[in-house]
């Protein structure tokens, strides 16, 4: 890893110092312009390794939720169904969404497959990574099953568990070469890898769907911000060293949480979001960048980027047509309601009349204009305007690019 240490202690001066009374008057002035030059060809390379040394990841490792499932939840508890996957797999691939989701473009950027999920048993390759995330997935286990309450028992303490037994299992049976050394990640990529985060906000709709007022959810959020500093440590503890944190979006945008919780009329704000939930999710956001600004502390070895991904989507919900955007609290795929979205009768959803089905739950004609895709995800084209955003770092503490995530500053 390299460090930017040295640009800052950096001093300019010349290599060689020469005995000026042995030399005659012109090499002095000879040798005076090779070693400005070579000066200048050394600090250039210095400042080209500080600045934009691209950190090469040989594989991604990621932990998180709906946002950033690649199949997780589809192999254990049943597919995403039709449309889901329409305008890029042209079939169901395992994401809640009409396409790829930003971690499949933070994948593509570095040249690497898509992530298989670690759950998923049929034709995965972890050569270059496992996606360790479900839809549902919360930081805290919740004491619900899926049934009960719609969030995964993947929680993040067991994408952990999960992890950890990949990293120790996958050289284990890579050793027994064949395709086994095809389909599993050597040794060493697991402190060169890329460890990616995109959870929280199913802890935030947790708490509200439990009825707890906006205090309630607030008060438990350090429990919460408590346990992912545990598990960025433990992954730290087998050998993880770069990190690349997503905060939460602005969930009080989407209509699950629009028509589901109830709100004042003057709690919504002028983007149509129901503003108590952003300020939760703001506040989280405040949290967790405090906890990693604490974990740098802690791991003076590690490099761990925050990423406010909650500013982005939110400019996109509030500037929606500026980006090339319509109706962005409309769900494209859905029925019913005030924004297309009915939690019964969701994307895909038939009914039968007279013995016939019907699809009731339809896409919308254009989904690359449309930025939410079934009232709780983003569609491809939102994914990939996100993507575009946090990728240079513009968006990023420290304010570094994605290929750069591997240097601590
Ligand atoms: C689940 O129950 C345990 C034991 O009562 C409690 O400590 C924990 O906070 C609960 N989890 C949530 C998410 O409420
Ligand atoms: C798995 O993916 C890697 C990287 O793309 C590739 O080199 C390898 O051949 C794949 N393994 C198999 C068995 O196809
Ligand atoms: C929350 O309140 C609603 C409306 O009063 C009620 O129907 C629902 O059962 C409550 N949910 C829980 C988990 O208590
Ligand atoms: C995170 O916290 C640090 C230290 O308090 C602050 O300088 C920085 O601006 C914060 N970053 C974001 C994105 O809020």
């Amino acid at each position: 890893m390299i460090d930017c240490l040295y640009s800052r202690y950096m001093i300019p001066f010349y290599p060689f110092p020469f005995p000026s009374s042995a030399l005659h008057c012109s090499s002095i002035s000879l040798m005076h312009t090779l070693s400005t030059f070579l000066l200048f060809i050394f600090l250039f390379s210095l400042s080209l390794a500080c600045a934009a040394t691209p950190c090469d990841f040989p594989a991604i490792f990621n932990f998180g939720d709906s946002n950033s499932d690649t199949g997780g939840l589809s192999a254990a508890f049943g597919q995403a169904g039709p449309p889901a996957g329409e305008s890029f797999f042209h079939t169901p691939a395992g994401r809640y969404c009409d396409g790829r989701l930003v971690i499949d473009f933070v994948a593509e950027s570095f040249g690497l497959p898509y992530l298989s999920a670690f759950l998923d048993s049929v034709g995965s390759n972890f050569s270059h990574g496992a996606n360790f995330a479900t839809a549902g997935s919360t930081i805290r286990p919740q004491n619900t099953t899926l049934h009960q309450s719609g969030f995964s028992p993947i929680s993040l303490n067991v994408q952990f568990y999960e992890f950890n037994d990949f990293k120790h299992r996958s050289q284990l049976v890579r050793n027994k070469g064949g395709v086994f050394k095809r389909l599993l990640p050597k040794a060493r990529v697991f402190s060169r890898a890329l460890y990616a985060f995109d959870i929280g906000q199913n802890d935030l709709t947790a708490g509200y769907f439990l009825n707890m007022t906006t205090d309630e959810v607030r008060a438990y959020i350090p429990d919460v911000l408590g346990q992912f500093k545990t598990y960025v440590k433990n992954i730290h503890h087998l050998g993880g060293r770069s990190f690349w944190i997503h905060n939460t979006g602005p969930v009080g945008c989407l209509a699950y949480v629009l028509d589901r919780v109830p709100v004042e009329p003057g709690q919504i704000d002028k983007a149509g979001c129901a503003d108590p939930f952003n300020q939760v999710a703001k506040y989280f956001n405040l949290k967790l960048n405090k906890t990693i600004v604490q974990l740098r502390k802690e791991l003076p070895s590690a490099a761990l980027t925050y990423v406010d991904v909650y500013s982005v989507k939110y400019e996109l919900f509030s500037q929606a047509r500026k980006h090339g955007f319509v109706n962005p609290l409309r769900s494209c795929c859905g029925h019913g309601g005030k924004h297309n979205y009915d939690m019964h009768v969701g994307c895909g959803a038939k009914i039968k009349v007279r013995g016939k089905e019907i699809l009731v739950g339809k896409p919308c004609k254009d989904p690359s204009v449309a930025v939410v895709w079934d009232g709780v995800h983003y569609t491809q084209a939102a994914n990939k305007w996100i993507f575009d955003q946090i990728v240079s770092g513009a968006y990023s503490d420290p304010p570094i690019s994605l290929k750069e995530a591997c240097h601590r500053h």
